[in-house]
């Protein structure tokens, strides 16, 4: 009986018998099932056979830890719990019992699935609460409790115990999902995780897509992209510049249409990069004009720069963006038609300017835009990538919070900047610079910048840095632990990475069905608990978890702050009286003119 908390099968807490034993669940006779009241053992309230209680199985050496998922009394015996009809007749209830997982009496071990099955007439008892909450904590190869590095993220629901203790590997070992429909508990248990995790010397990035885990405190750094009044006051405004973006990105942004827009867009870019590299080509206004000049001096530049221009980060002025699309547009040989010159470009070609107008018009637009500023004028503000590099290297701050609230929903540009600070994170995973320090990155509100891609049916963009550290991650020391409200708009591919997932209240049966299909076999009858847990409430399911388990997450100290609106307060409050504006030269009231008479003094 090494390792186990004590002997499962008490006599006291018997409740029943297998009559039928399927390849995922038992039919159990539960005699006292039909009783008003359950029973007390050692001061624990201790069930006689309900919905969702943990029941062990006698099976040998082993016993067979299993759920309750329904009870019914056969037809003819329906009448028989109704006390008004005289004195109660004998009942006999039947149960069906989901079998999750086995433990081995003599050595205390745990395994996930049935290894022996129960035969007929098997014995089936009551689980103690400690025994439950000491099969959640045991994996085979990962028991928590000799461990020195573990979240304490709450207690079991079933067996109201002490904190479930976990470790960080098995958590976010193989990424983690927080799921649950709007007001669940999502952000609440996100804070609990984060701020658990920096108990440890952790390294831990929060993208803040709503600004709500401002709260947060301790070894944090905040810092915030875009422009607003700072939450905390101590948060930093920072930049992701364009030159940080790929290729790609810009074009996300800026979405030129396929045919003619795109390869003029990418020409000029090109151009823009080169006469920032070689003076010389440059116009007085910055600018390389082709029309009507040599194509040789350009080339030989570009063939001495290659190397610097293929580089996508490489820099030139974006202002000057507009009007180099427009120099880009000329006919590709000089001469006449009669006598072509292949030695120079020729003259503006009207037609092209024409079709390059709208996305001249939208890049002037952007570039002026106060919403663009952060990517496109970022002035002297350090940029993330820098204070991303600062947060792994250093060691004065556990928890990195970038603040993404202030960056608007207009021309992508969140989706866009939330997608390149996952690049970033990837290469530095890529480059092993998280190797022996490694990374976690939360990300709330997940849905926003997940399965998304850009652009038409022509030109596709796809924002998959998520998806590849999902994918790729957790290899290099990056692990990632997404929140969001819709499962099913997370791609299918990446929610199967997801080793761990902590589902509060779903109650969209579609947004189930993902979940059932993300989990196996086993967890399937936890998914029919979801609707009904409480806020806060939430079952954990994973391929590390011998058994789903209900868990009621304890309150994080900082609570993020993700309150809905109060209409108590709001609308009882009485509607202060509107001030009265006049309009200059407007003509005054009547009453007005006489108070304004008698009031002047002569
Ligand atoms: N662990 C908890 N203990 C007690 N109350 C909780 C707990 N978690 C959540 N709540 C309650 O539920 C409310 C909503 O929680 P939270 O903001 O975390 O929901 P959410 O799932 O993130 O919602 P949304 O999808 O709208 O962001 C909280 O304001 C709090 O009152
Ligand atoms: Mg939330």
């Amino acid at each position: 009986m090494a390792g186990l908390p004590s002997y499962p099968f008490d006599p006291e807490l018997l409740v029943g018998t297998v009559t039928e034993v399927g390849p995922t669940s038992a039919k159990v006779n539960l005699p006292h099932a039909a009783s008003p009241e359950a029973q007390w053992h050692h001061g624990q309230r201790q069930g006689r056979g309900e919905v969702g209680d943990f029941v062990v199985i006698e099976v040998g050496d082993s016993a067979v830890f299993g759920r309750i998922v329904t009870i019914r009394l056969p037809e003819k015996e329906r009448l028989s719990v109704e006390p008004e009809l005289g004195k109660l007749r004998e009942a006999h209830p039947v149960g069906v019992v989901q079998l999750l997982s086995t433990v081995t009496i003599h050595n205390g071990k745990v395994t996930g699935g049935i290894s022996q099955y129960p035969r007929l007439g098997s014995r089936v008892y009551s689980a103690q609460s400690h025994f439950v909450q000491w099969i959640a904590q045991a994996t085979s190869k990962d028991p928590a409790t000799d461990k020195p590095v573990y979240l304490d993220l709450g207690s079991l629901v079933a067996a109201n115990t002490a904190p479930v203790q976990l470790t960080p590997e098995r958590l976010f070992g193989r990424h983690c999902a927080v799921l649950g429909a709007t007001g669940g508990g999502k952000s609440w248990t996100v804070a609990r995780l984060i701020e658990q995790a920096s108990r440890f010397n952790s390294k831990v990035v929060v993208l803040d897509a709503s600004g709500e885990f401002h709260t947060l405190g301790g070894a944090i750094r905040h810092v915030h992209i875009g422009t607003g009044p700072p939450a905390p006051a101590s948060s930093e405004e920072v930049s992701f510049p364009y030159t940080q973006l790929t290729e790609n990105d810009l074009f996300a942004l800026f979405k030129p249409s396929g045919q003619s827009q795109a390869p003029k867009l990418r020409q000029a870019m090109k151009s823009l990069r080169l006469v920032q590299l070689e003076s010389k080509l440059s116009s007085a206004n910055g600018l390389c004009v082709k029309a009507q000049k040599a194509k040789q001096p350009i080339f030989d530049a570009q063939q001495k720069h290659a190397k610097k221009l293929e580089d996508p980060r490489a820099d030139f002025d974006i202002t000057r963006l507009p009007e180099q699309i427009l120099e880009e547009c000329v006919w590709p040989s000089g001469g006449t038609a009669t006598a072509p010159d292949q030695s120079k470009w020729g003259g503006y070609q009207e037609n092209e300017k024409g079709f390059c107008i709208t996305l001249i018009t939208r890049l002037e637009d952007m570039l002026g835009s106060p919403e663009l500023a952060p990517v496109l004028k970022p002035g002297f503000l350090t940029p993330v990538a820098d204070i991303i590099n600062e947060f792994i290297t250093g060691s004065k701050h556990r928890i990195l919070r970038i603040s993404l609230k202030y960056l608007s929903f207009a021309h992508s540009t969140r989706e866009v900047v939330a997608n390149a600070i996952g690049r970033l994170l990837l290469n530095l995973a890529r480059d092993r610079k998280l190797t022996g320090c490694p990374l976690l990155v939360f990300l709330d509100e997940a849905h926003q910048f997940l399965d998304k891609s850009l652009g038409d049916e022509a030109n596709r963009y796809p924002l998959d840095s998520f998806d590849l550290i999902a994918k790729e991650g957790r290899k290099y020391s990056l692990n990632i632990c997404i929140a969001t409200q819709r499962p099913r708009d997370i791609p299918e591919g990446v929610l199967s990475q997801m080793g761990t997932l902590i589902v509060h209240r779903l109650i969209n049966d579609r947004d189930r069905e993902v979940v059932e299909r993300a989990s196996g076999e086993i967890d399937r009858s936890a998914a029919e608990f979801l609707p009904t847990l409480a806020p806060g409430q939430a079952v954990m399911i994973g391929v590390d978890f011998p058994i789903p388990l209900t868990i009621q997450v304890s309150k994080p100290e900082a609570e993020p702050d993700s309150k809905g609106p109060d209409y108590q307060a709001n609308w009882s409050r009485e509607p202060e009286p509107e001030p009265k504006v006049m309009a200059v030269g407007s003509v005054l009231p009547q009453e007005l003119v006489e108070i304004t008479d008698d009031d002047v003094p002569f």
